[in-house]
């Protein structure tokens, strides 16, 4: 079946949150954007039409797209935007996946208001296997500056230094009674005794990863990525910008006559100060018992409130993502590549780069302006289409196919800093054969910032096999790999100071955006691209691109 997201239209709409009204970029004029519900197998047609003064385009996180790399949309990369008046339709086919995945904006920080939750249903006839919810509900946690949030970014790059951190972060749009005149602004889960409700969170924050937590209620993780996960029960979860995760919450076989603050704070181990430490609320009402419906709720009752970890809590976050397998059942088997045909290590990490003459820089010093980089390579997007190019077979002068498969400046990664932390800017591609299987392990560098990086891979879910801290040893820590049912995901953080190791299938021919869902990161170039080259055989290469595909 054909599923169609009626005409979305990019829209300027006035939004007022904290006691400020501000015009915001949206989709439909909805803050945040409408839901796309589709089913397994189901292929997606959307035409974007583009009604704002800023390039757009829109990007279906998480999802695959096999050979039809022309509809993921991260801006110069396998698109040109689409420009102000002019049109694009998004065609994808969903295949294998089913969970909750969400559709951004991908270009500056146009997503900081441009964003929603995708659900996947199963295909018809095919249970969860758990026990079905009665009820299922999207949580997407987000972040709200006062200011403009392109004028937040463009302020930054003018001075080389760090943006300026958001005022507030929201449960689906709302950020609730903790912060100034918003308690009418509090998103609020209502619940009948008894009954199993599945939350769909999604993290659609810019630069913050997230607890999350439910007061005396207990999340049972279900499924991450949208790939299903052995359940397990937790209090408390942890979610980075760009991941996704399916919990249940059971509610209380009785009317508790009290209601329940759910909070989401960030996790961060740079100095408070440089983050956002706000913390949003929404609220767990319960329906009064003998009320008909689900419209009678009682105000005036005691409000628990969980306690969170501390904001630089590592521990708390490696035991979680440890607890986190694949089913590896018949059904939904774990397909980890056993062999690996292209073995890379990567740093990842931020650096500096010299202040411009006549510019004085507010980066780590003011010659410096902040940098970040994989392999020491800060990622310059070229002024028209990466994946374009390559298909047209005119990369000259567009991209070089050296990305540098170790990195080029060598230290002890978690020793003091080095002398040199400058990066080199570049446009280079890493060039896959179809089929390869790669593992990939990367290294947080820890100079300047001692900080958990989200890295996120478009075009692939990878599994994740190992993560450790410290120095990588390439002798001794394959032993410990996963292999049987390690996690499979499209984000997972490298953790501060230490490396985390993943494997996967290059099956999708195309050109793979790879960088940290931290805003600011992937704006001081902590970012590259794959190119997986096309198989033989006819359904092993990329499609050609749709008429309608824009230019630069
Ligand atoms: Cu969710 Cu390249 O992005």
């Amino acid at each position: 079946s054909t599923f169609c997201m009626r005409f979305p239209t990019v829209q300027m709409a006035n939004v007022t949150r904290l006691c400020g009204t501000k015009g915001i970029v949206t989709v439909n004029g909805e803050y945040p954007g409408p839901a796309l519900l589709a089913r397994e197998g189901d292929r997606v047609v959307v035409r974007v039409t583009n009604r704002v003064a800023h390039n757009v385009t829109l990007h279906w996180h998480g999802i695959r797209q096999l050979r039809s790399g022309w509809a993921d949309g991260p801006a110069y990369v396998t698109q040109c935007p689409i420009q102000t008046g002019q049109s694009y339709v998004y065609d994808f086919t969903v295949t294998g996946q089913r969970g909750t995945l969400w559709w951004h904006a991908h270009i500056s920080w146009l997503r900081a208001t441009v964003y929603g939750a995708i659900v996947i249903l199963p295909k018809h006839g095919v249970p969860y296997p758990f026990p079905p919810p009665h009820e299922e509900v999207p949580v997407v946690l987000g972040e709200w500056w006062r200011a403009d949030t392109e004028a937040v970014v463009r302020q930054a790059l003018r001075t080389g230094g760090a943006p300026n951190i958001s005022d507030a972060f929201t449960i689906n749009g709302l950020p609730g009674p903790l912060y100034n005149c918003s308690a009418k602004d509090t998103f609020k889960l209502k619940v009948e005794p008894g009954k199993t409700y599945m939350l769909r969170l999604v993290n659609a924050a810019l630069n913050d990863e997230l607890f999350f937590s439910v007061a005396n209620h207990t999340l049972t993780v279900v499924e991450v990525d949208a790939v299903y996960v052995k359940p397990f029960t937790v209090k408390t979860l942890i979610i980075s910008p760009g991941q996704t995760t399916n919990v249940l919450l059971t509610a209380k076989p009785f009317y508790p006559k009290a209601n329940f603050y759910m909070l989401a704070a960030p996790y961060s181990t740079i100095r408070p100060g440089t983050f956002d430490n706000t913390t949003v609320a929404g609220i767990l009402e319960y329906q009064k018992p003998g009320s008909p419906s689900m419209s009678s709720f009682d105000k005036d009752l005691p409000l628990f409130k969980p306690v969170l970890p501390r904001f630089n809590d590592t521990g708390f976050v490696t035991n979680f993502t440890s607890k986190l397998r694949s089913l590896a059942t018949p059904q939904y088997p774990a397909a980890v590549p056993r062999s690996v045909d292209k073995r890379f290590f990567f740093t990842v990490g931020l650096g500096t780069l010299p202040c411009p003459a006549n510019t004085t820089c507010q980066g780590p010093t003011n010659k410096t302006q902040f940098a970040a980089a994989m392999n020491n390579v800060s990622l310059v997007l070229p002024s028209t289409a990466l994946l374009q190019s390559h298909f047209t077979g005119v990369s000259r002068g567009v991209y070089g196919s050296n990305f540098p498969v170790t990195p080029l400046l060598k230290f002890n990664y978690t020793g003091a800093p080095p002398n040199n932390t400058n990066v080199a800017k570049g446009t280079k591609l890493l060039v896959l054969p179809f089929n390869a299987s790669v593992e990939l392990v990367m290294q947080d560098t820890s100079i300047l910032g001692f900080e958990s990086h989200p890295l996120h891979l478009h075009g692939f879910n990878f599994f994740v096999v190992g993560q450790g801290f410290g120095n990588y040893d390439a002798v001794n820590d394959p032993a410990k790999f996963n292999l049987v049912d390690p996690v499979e995901r499209n984000t997972v953080g490298v953790p501060a100071g230490g490396w985390v190791a993943i494997r996967f299938l290059a099956d999708n021919p195309g050109v793979w955006f790879m960088h940290c869902h931290l805003e600011v990161h992937t704006t001081w170039g902590l970012r590259m691209a794959w190119l997986v080259l096309d198989g033989s055989l006819p359904n092993q290469k990329l499609l050609p691109p749709p008429a309608d595909l824009p230019k630069c």
